[in-house]
């Protein structure tokens, strides 16, 4: 069977971002594990904040269109997101409320979301790890109908959590993420 291809979205631009980081080496993992990986940088599909007048008048934006377009490229997401006052950052809830707007032909509205497997993953510098982001995102999640598998990686304390290659230094956090990127490949494989 082909191997299949995971897509990670980080939802933090910071540069030195833990969460970027953490997707870097979720990336790393999935390419121990043999799977075709691509990590993508918000930066890179800039879009304005969310207006149904700007919808109505422009439509959706190239880059939602070209994000979707990614998603649907590929077998199975990572998002990893940080957490900014008990909730998701606006950076990731935008792009998915216009991700959830893009209508391509012969496709139902929303119909990247149901097809492939996503998985979640949070960083953050005090002790929760960002658990209410994640609990926040797969509420958001869940109402796309998305399947979110139940595993999911909550990194406390992560300004401490990296060595000076920017890898994780606790073992039993590089071995939570391996189980994550092992559940997502099982899951995407199962969807294919
Ligand atoms: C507006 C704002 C709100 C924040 N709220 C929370 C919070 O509710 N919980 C938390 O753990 N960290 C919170 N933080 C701290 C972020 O988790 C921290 O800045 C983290 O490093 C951001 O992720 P990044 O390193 O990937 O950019 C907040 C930061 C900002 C800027």
């Amino acid at each position: 069977m082909a191997a299949p291809k995971i897509l990670i979205i980080p939802g933090s631009l910071r540069s030195g971002s833990h969460n970027a980081k953490l997707a870097a080496q979720a990336a790393y993992e999935f390419a121990l594990a043999g799977v075709e990986v691509t990590r993508l940088s918000l930066a890179d599909f800039a879009l304005p904040i969310y207006d149904g007048d700007l919808q109505a008048k422009s439509g959706v934006p190239k880059n939602a269109l070209n994000i979707k377009r990614m998603m649907a490229a590929h077998h199975g997401i990572l998002l990893v997101t940080p957490e900014y006052n008990a909730s998701v950052p606006a950076l990731l809830k935008n792009m998915l409320d216009w991700v959830s707007r893009v209508q391509d032909p012969h496709e139902t509205r929303g119909q990247v979301f149901r097809q492939r497997p996503f998985a979640i993953a949070a960083a953050s510098e005090n002790r929760l790890g960002g658990t209410r982001a994640l609990a926040a995102l797969r509420l958001i999640l869940a109402s796309l109908q998305a399947h979110v598998i139940p595993s999911q990686l909550s990194l406390s304390f992560a300004h401490q959590a990296y060595d000076d290659m920017d890898k994780l230094k606790n073992p039993a956090d590089s071995e939570a993420l391996q189980a994550l990127v092992r559940q997502l490949i099982d899951v995407s494989r199962r969807m294919m």
